[in-house]
């Protein structure tokens, strides 16, 4: 749990865009003060400018590559530089791939999984212990709908979001008595870039998708009550559960009928 928002820092990975700034923008509007990381630097200086003005509150930018191993100690490095203290860490940072098997690029897959595993694993890492020794402090982590479950043509991806999940409650069930909460996020479509970025950009022209307004607000509510993981929207949290109920096979078989390719 946070000693406060207001006056305390957060750092918040892929903050350039999607989820990410409108964490930004939904914790500044508590007060927090914001270290915005991502690649993009000029989303970045917009956005602090952005938050300035309508709140008031600080921000630092820091442009790194978090698929680049070297980079999350540094990152991390440079906040201490700077004498900040990291009170709420929102792993954001990700993206997916959709492909079938003839296609892949491998490097393209070792690249995404740097950032959703191990870029997550190694800030969670490093940023915990602290926040456990000073007895207050909180991680969100962004995972994904589908965590639950294989998909198809995203299989990568879709792992890689399980390991977000269970990586994050397991740490959740070591820390809750400590005074601190890690909470995993698991979105179902969300109007973002993501699926521009992960190969299919006609996916939101024919499914439904959250905006990402709701998705934060329920972030934070979750992370608030202090739970180990939330599902944002109704009808993306009874598919969750739906999962359990159908074998691991049928699971499978339909999860490949959205990203099948067209012959
Ligand atoms: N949109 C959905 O439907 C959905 C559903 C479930 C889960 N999610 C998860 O939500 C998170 C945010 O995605 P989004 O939907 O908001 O998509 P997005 O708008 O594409 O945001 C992705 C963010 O990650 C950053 N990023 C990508 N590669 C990076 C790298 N190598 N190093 C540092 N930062 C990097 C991007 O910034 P730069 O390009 O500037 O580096 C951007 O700020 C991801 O973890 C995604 O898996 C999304």
């Amino acid at each position: 749990m946070l000693k406060a928002y207001a006056d305390q820092w957060a750092l918040i990975t892929g903050a350039s865009s999607g989820i990410g700034a409108e964490f930004a923008r939904q914790l500044a509007a508590r007060g927090m003060h914001l270290v915005l990381t991502a690649r993009r630097e000029q989303l970045l200086t917009q956005l602090a400018a952005e938050l300035h003005q309508a709140h008031g509150t600080k921000t630092e930018i820091l442009v790194a590559d978090l698929s680049v191993p070297v980079e999350p100690p540094c990152l991390l490095q440079e906040i201490e530089n700077r004498g900040i203290t990291i009170e709420l860490l929102v792993n954001n940072a990700g993206f997916g791939y959709v492909s079938p098997l003839e296609t892949i690029d491998v490097e393209h897959v070792q690249n995404m999984i740097r950032l959703n595993v191990s870029a997550l694993t190694d800030l969670t890492l490093r940023v915990l212990p602290k926040m456990v020794e000073r007895g207050h402090g909180g991680i969100i982590n962004v995972s994904s709908i589908a965590a639950f479950q294989p998909v198809g043509y995203m299989g990568p991806y879709s792992a890689s979001k399980s390991y977000v999940l269970h990586f994050s409650e397991a740490l959740w069930g070591e820390v809750r008595d400590r005074g601190v909460t890690v909470t995993a996020v698991c979105p179902g479509s969300t109007r973002t870039d993501f699926f521009r970025i992960s190969g299919v950009p006609a996916f939101l022209d024919k499914h439904s998708a959250q905006d990402v307004k709701p998705v934060v607000r329920a972030a934070l509510k979750a992370f608030e009550k202090r739970r180990q993981y939330v599902v944002s929207g109704w009808k993306n949290y009874i598919l969750s559960l739906l999962v359990r109920l159908a074998t691991r096979a049928t699971v499978v078989k339909e999860s490949m009928k959205y990203f099948r390719p067209k012959k």
